[in-house]
């Protein structure tokens, strides 16, 4: 009896890490997300995961992968799978890119400094954003990898520059300029719920914060979120843009902070300011992919912003075929937005691309779990480009090309 039930009951042990005992039952980005749902807020779960207007665009982006195929040869000796490729002239494990995104901190307390640990151990470069909520100088002190910055422009060019001057300081390597946000994209479910950032303790989120005790005890226990990138440049130049600590809706803010402006001009002068190499993120036409590349930039990362801004916009897979039909040999071509598989980033190199991006997937995986939930997240793409090049019968990077697409 005791044998026969022996042979019947799972015998694992018990995972005594209660993050990884969480993590363990998420298979896939889908999953993660579900648990970020359950773990935070939600309002701070819908600024992460909501998109503007009709969030047409967000769905967009992850459908038109879907519905892309993939044509796989067989009896290819696939016993080696090797998914590193070069990103910007240094070698990486496979062709992804960790996305810039705004107040990593509310997912969790961590924030930056677990995702940028995390890709530095992966070899993955990380992107921190301008409105980013620790700095670049705490960024640089954990992170050895690569680190790229994402800068908006703002009314006051001042504070432009002088973050230039940081990320040069502290060995960043990339600058990205965000070029779709003039203005703010309507998100309407921030708009309905009165999102403010860092979030407010109102009457509702209290309630909501009770039922997530969690995240509302990370919140309480932990260092306020400022933004940590505003308030060490605003400190440095005596100026008094505000900062985040006193909470702010992202459209005022934004709208009040952020050149709308903003043209070609800019870009010439932010590459008299900066040495290295520029990604223009946010171009969403073979027009202006056109321009970038006769501009000399380096890369451009081809987004709607995860659908947050234009929500009439293409679905950026769309658009990675025909801008590298135009620019392809001249200029690297990132794809950002609706990637959540490792296949979505064999399709995007298929078509053209050098690499893919993610946005929500960290995030979603950060508030899962912090740094244990981004390395999850990091291995599960890796995995996924490695078993989806197997199954489609190729071994490298370079031999992935638009012959794969079906
Ligand atoms: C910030 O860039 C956002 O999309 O919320």
């Amino acid at each position: 009896m005791l044998e026969s039930l022996k042979s019947v009951v799972d015998l694992k042990p018990f995972e005594r890490d209660r993050t990884a005992r969480r993590l363990s039952k998420a298979a896939n980005v889908d999953d993660l997300r579900k648990i970020a749902k359950r773990r935070l807020p939600a309002g701070v779960f819908d600024y992460i995961d909501g998109a503007a207007e009709d969030e047409s665009a967000m769905a967009r982006n992850v459908s038109r992968f879907g519905d892309r195929t993939l044509v796989p040869r067989v009896l290819r000796d696939v016993s080696n799978i090797d998914a590193s490729t070069d990103i910007l002239g240094a070698s990486a494990p496979m062709p992804l890119i960790i996305a810039p995104t705004g107040f990593p901190r509310i997912a969790h307390p961590d924030g930056e400094l677990a995702t940028a640990r995390s890709a530095a151990e992966a070899g993955i470069p990380f992107s921190l954003s301008t409105m980013g909520t620790r700095s670049i100088e705490e960024v640089a002190e954990v992170c050895p990898g690569r680190k790229w910055f994402q800068v908006y422009v703002w009314r006051d060019r001042e504070l432009t520059k002088d973050m230039l001057a940081r990320c040069k300081e502290n060995g960043f390597e990339a600058l990205y300029i965000t070029v779709d946000t003039a203005v703010l994209g309507r998100r309407e479910r921030d708009v309905r719920r009165g999102m403010s950032l860092p979030p407010k303790l109102g009457l509702d989120t209290f309630i909501d914060g009770a039922l997530r005790p969690g995240w509302t005890l990370d919140f309480l226990r932990n260092d306020p979120i400022v933004f940590s990138n505003v308030a060490v440049s605003t400190e440095r130049l005596g100026n008094s843009t505000a900062d985040g600590t006193s909470a702010v809706s992202l459209a005022d803010y934004i709208n009040s902070q952020f050149d709308p402006r903003l043209s070609w001009d800019d870009v010439a002068w932010i590459r008299e300011q900066w040495d290295g190499p520029v990604i223009l993120k946010g171009v969403q036409s073979v027009a202006d992919a056109k321009l970038a590349a006769a501009e000399g930039i380096e890369a451009i990362a081809l987004s709607n912003h995860g659908g947050r801004q234009l929500d009439s916009s293409p679905a950026i897979i769309d658009l990675v075929a025909p801008v590298a039909d135009a620019v392809g040999g001249e200029i690297e071509i990132y794809c950002d937005g609706g990637v959540r598989r490792g296949s979505d980033i064999v399709k995007a190199v298929a078509l053209g691309a050098t690499a893919a991006m993610i946005g929500r997937p960290h995030l979603y995986a950060l508030a899962a779990g912090g740094k244990q939930g981004v390395d999850q997240v990091l291995e599960f793409f890796l995995d996924g480009v490695e078993q989806t090049m197997a199954l489609s019968g190729v071994g490298s990077i370079g031999e992935i090309d638009r012959s794969l697409i079906g």
